[in-house]
C-alpha cells in the first residue's frame, strides 16, 4: 500500500522517480507526487487521481533537472484522496519533502504539540506532521538521517519513510518500521523503493533493510543505522528476475499475462523439490524434522486470495497427515486469544510478505511460542524475515491487483508443505500420495490445458456483463474455490458474488435463487468420493428447478453433470485434492473478461490496493 521512491545518481531524479512510480503504482492509485532538490531549493508536485494525472501536469509546469528526488503513489487512509494530501508532504519553509506509507497512530497528538509550537499543517494527512518534526530537527542537529532516527523514536505504528532536504542536495534518507523499505546499489547512484520492481531497470542488486532502521542514501554509497544511531547488519541479495518480468510483454494487462504465466510459475516453484523416486526435498525449510515429527497441530493464517489458498490447504493436510488444521483469517486470530504452544506450526501465506494483519498475526503466533513458516511469492520481505522458515513460491513479481499465479503457486506450496510432513514423520504413504506427487509434478501441464480452452468462458462472461449477481458453489476443496471466484468478480467487476458451500444452499442461501441468476458450481471428481460428486450434482439440480442459470466446471468424463447444465466448462482430470489448481483458472479468466466489459481497470480496481500494509 503506497509506493515509495527515492533516487540519487548522475540520472535525472525525475525521470527515475516517475518510471520508479509507474511500477509501484499497483501499491496505490490515488493520487501522486514527486519532489526534487535542484538550485538550492526543493520543487514540488502532486496530484489527486492516477499517476497519469500528475505526468499531465509536469508536462505543463515541468520541475528543474535534478540528480536527487523522491516520489509516491497513495493509497488513502487519512484524508481524502486530494490535491492537498497527496504526498511528498513539506514542511513551512518548504526545505523538507517527506512521503509515507503506514500509518502514524499518535499523529493526532504530534500535530496538536506542532499547532501550539505555531506550526500551521495544511493536510489531513498523519504524514505532514513527520516533515514539520524533520524541519524542527534538522534545526538543531544539520544532519537529515540524525533527524530522521530522532523523529523515528517518537511516532508510533507503522511507517515507511523518505525523506529530502534541500540544505543537503545530494542526500536521500529513508527509515523503516513494519512496511517494506528496500534499498538499489548501482554505479555512483542509489535506489530507495518499497519494491525492488521500481529500480530493477537500473540495478538487481539490492540491500534489504531490517527493523527500526535508518539508511542514508549518497552518490559514493548507502549507510545504514539503528534508530539508536549504532551501524546496522543488513543482507545485500541480487535479485533474479529482470526488468521484463515486471512489464505487460505485449498483453493487455498484467492480470491476463499472470494468468498466462501460471504454468510457468507452478513448474518453477515445484522446481528441485520433488527427486526422481518421488520423495520431497525441502533443504531450505529451516525446521528441522525432529521439530516436525514433534508438531501436533498446525494453523494456518492469511488474508483473502491467500486465505483460500490456506483453505484449501487444510483438506490437504488432514488428509494427508492426519494432524489438526485450522485456517484462520489473519485480521482476526490474535484477537481470539489462540491456543498455542511450542508443538503448534503455524504456516503465514502472503504473496507480497508485508500484509500487515498476517504480519501481526504471526508475530502473535511466535509471542505464544509457536513456529511460524512462510509461504511468500517476494524474497526479502518482512514475514519470512520474521518467520522461523520459509518456503518460497517461484511465481515471479505479481502486478495485477488481483491475485492469480500467486495463488497456484501458493496451493503447490500448501501441498509440498502437506506431502513433506507426511513423509518427515512416516504417515503412512500408501499408492494415494505417491499419485499426487506425480500428479502435481503435471500440474502446470493441466493448467496450460485450462487456458488453451478459455474462449468460451470470455463469451460466456461477456455475455453477463449487466447481470447484477453472480453466485458460486463448491464442496470440499471445491468450497474455497467458490469463494475465491466470487472475490475475484466483487474486486475486478463490481459485481454482487457469494460463494457459497453447496450443502449450506438449503440452510439459506437457496432463498436468492430466481429466475436467470448465473451460479457458478465447482463439481469434483467423480471419481473417489463419488458420494461429494452425487451430492452436487442434486444441489444442481435442486437450484436450476429454481430458474436458475447453472455454469458448471467439472471435470473431462464426467457425465452425470451434462443434462442439468446450461454452461459446462471441462477441467482436466486430476486427484480431487488438486482439482483446485485448475478449476480456479476459469473462475479468473471469468472475472478478468467480465470486468473488462464492463469498463472496469483489470489491473487497478477502484479502491484497492496490493500488499495491503495497514490493519
Ligand atoms: C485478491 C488479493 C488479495 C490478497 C490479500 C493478501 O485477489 O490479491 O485478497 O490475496 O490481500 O495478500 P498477500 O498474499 O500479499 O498477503
Amino acid at each position: 500500500m503506497c509506493g515509495i521512491v527515492g533516487y540519487v545518481g548522475n540520472q535525472d531524479a525525475l525521470d527515475v522517480v516517475l518510471n520508479g512510480l509507474r511500477r509501484l503504482e499497483y501499491r496505490g492509485y490515488d493520487s501522486a507526487g514527486v519532489a526534487v532538490l535542484a538550485d538550492g531549493g526543493l520543487a514540488a508536485e502532486k496530484k489527486a487521481g492516477k499517476l497519469a494525472n500528475l505526468e499531465k501536469e509536469l508536462g505543463e509546469r515541468p520541475l528543474p533537472e535534478s540528480s536527487c528526488g523522491l516520489g509516491h503513489t497513495r493509497w488513502a487512509t487519512h484524508g481524502p484522496p486530494t490535491d492537498a494530501n497527496a504526498h511528498p508532504h513539506l514542511d513551512n519553509p518548504g526545505r523538507v519533502a517527506v512521503v509515507h506509507n503506514g500509518i502514524i497512530e499518535n499523529f493526532a497528538r504530534l500535530r496538536a504539540e506542532l499547532t501550539d509550537r505555531g506550526h500551521e499543517l495544511s493536510s489531513q494527512t498523519d504524514t505532514e506532521v513527520v516533515a514539520h518534526l524533520l524541519s524542527e530537527s534538522y534545526g538543531e542537529c544539520g544532519d537529515l538521517a540524525a533527524a530522521m532516527r530522532e523523529v523515528c523514536g517518537r511516532l508510533e505504528g507503522a511507517f515507511t519513510l523518505v525523506a529530502v532536504h534541500a540544505d543537503q542536495p545530494d542526500v536521500v534518507v529513508g527509515a523503516r518500521r513494519n512496511s517494506p523499505l528496500v534499498v538499489g546499489v548501482g554505479e555512483g547512484e542509489a535506489f530507495l523503493a518499497s519494491d525492488v520492481a521500481a529500480f530493477i531497470a537500473h540495478t538487481r542488486e539490492a540491500i534489504e533493510l531490517g527493523q527500526d532502521q535508518v539508511v542514508e542514501l549518497t552518490r559514493a554509497g548507502v549507510s545504514v543505522t539503528g534508530f539508536d544511531g549504532e551501524p546496522a547488519e543488513v543482507r545485500a541479495y541480487h535479485v533474479d528476475w529482470d526488468a521484463s518480468a515486471a512489464e505487460k510483454g505485449g498483453y493487455d494487462y498484467f492480470m491476463l499475462k499472470e494468468i498466462a504465466e501460471q504454468p510457468k510459475a507452478v513448474a518453477d516453484t515445484l522446481l528441485g523439490r520433488i527427486d526422481a523416486e518421488g520423495q520431497l526435498t525441502l533443504d531450505e525449510l529451516r525446521i528441522d524434522d525432529a521439530e516436525l515429527r514433534e508438531v501436533d497441530k498446525i494453523v494456518m493464517v492469511a488474508c483473502g486470495t491467500a486465505y483460500h489458498a490456506g483453505m484449501i490447504a487444510k483438506y490437504a493436510i488432514e488428509h494427508w497427515t492426519r494432524i489438526p488444521c485450522e485456517t484462520e483469517l489473519a485480521s482476526e486470530f490474535r484477537y481470539r486469544d489462540p491456543i498455542l504452544d511450542g508443538r503448534t506450526l503455524v504456516v503465514a501465506i502472503s504473496q507480497s510478505g508485508e500484509t500487515m494483519d498476517t504480519l501481526m498475526a504471526l508475530r502473535h503466533a511466535r509471542e505464544q511460542g509457536a513456529k511460524v513458516l512462510a509461504i511468500c511469492n517476494t524474497n526479502g520481505s518482512t514475514i519470512p524475515r520474521e518467520s522461523d522458515a520459509v518456503l518460497y513460491t517461484h511465481a515471479g513479481p505479481e502486478v495485477a491487483v488481483a491475485s492469480t499465479k500467486a495463488f497456484l503457486t501458493q496451493l503447490v506450496a500448501c501441498y509440498l508443505v502437506a506431502l513433506y510432513l507426511g513423509q518427515v514423520r512416516g504417515t503412512k504413504w500408501g499408492d494415494e500420495i505417491g499419485e499426487v506427487v506425480g500428479e502435481l509434478a503435471r500440474i502446470g501441464e493441466q493448467v496450460d490445458e485450462v487456458l488453451a480452452t478459455m474462449e468460451p468462458v470470455r463469451e460466456l462472461a461477456r455475455g453477463l456483463a449487466d447481470k447484477g449477481t453472480v453466485l458460486f458453489l463448491g464442496r470440499h476443496v471445491g468450497y474455497p474455490v467458490a469463494l475465491e471466484g466470487a472475490l475475484k468478480l466483487k474486486e475486478l467487476a463490481y459485481m454482487h458474488a457469494e460463494g457459497f458451500a453447496a450443502g449450506e444452499l438449503k440452510h439459506g442461501p437457496i432463498a436468492l435463487i430466481e429466475d436467470g441468476l448465473p451460479v457458478v458450481v465447482v463439481v469434483p471428481s467423480p471419481r473417489g468420493r463419488s458420494v461429494l460428486h452425487d451430492k452436487i450434482v442434486s444441489n444442481i439440480q435442486e437450484i436450476r428447478a429454481r430458474g436458475a442459470m447453472t455454469i458448471v466446471i467439472a471435470e473431462e468424463g464426467d457425465e452425470a453433470v451434462v443434462p442439468y447444465a446450461d454452461h459446462l466448462v471441462r477441467v482436466p482430470r486430476t486427484p480431487t485434492l488438486l482439482q483446485p489448481m485448475v478449476a480456479a483458472v476459469p473462475l479468473q479468466v471469468f472475472a478478468c473478461e467480465l470486468a473488462t466489459a464492463r469498463g472496469n481497470e483489470v489491473d487497478q480496481p477502484r479502491n484497492l490496493a496490493k500488499s495491503v500494509t495497514v490493519e
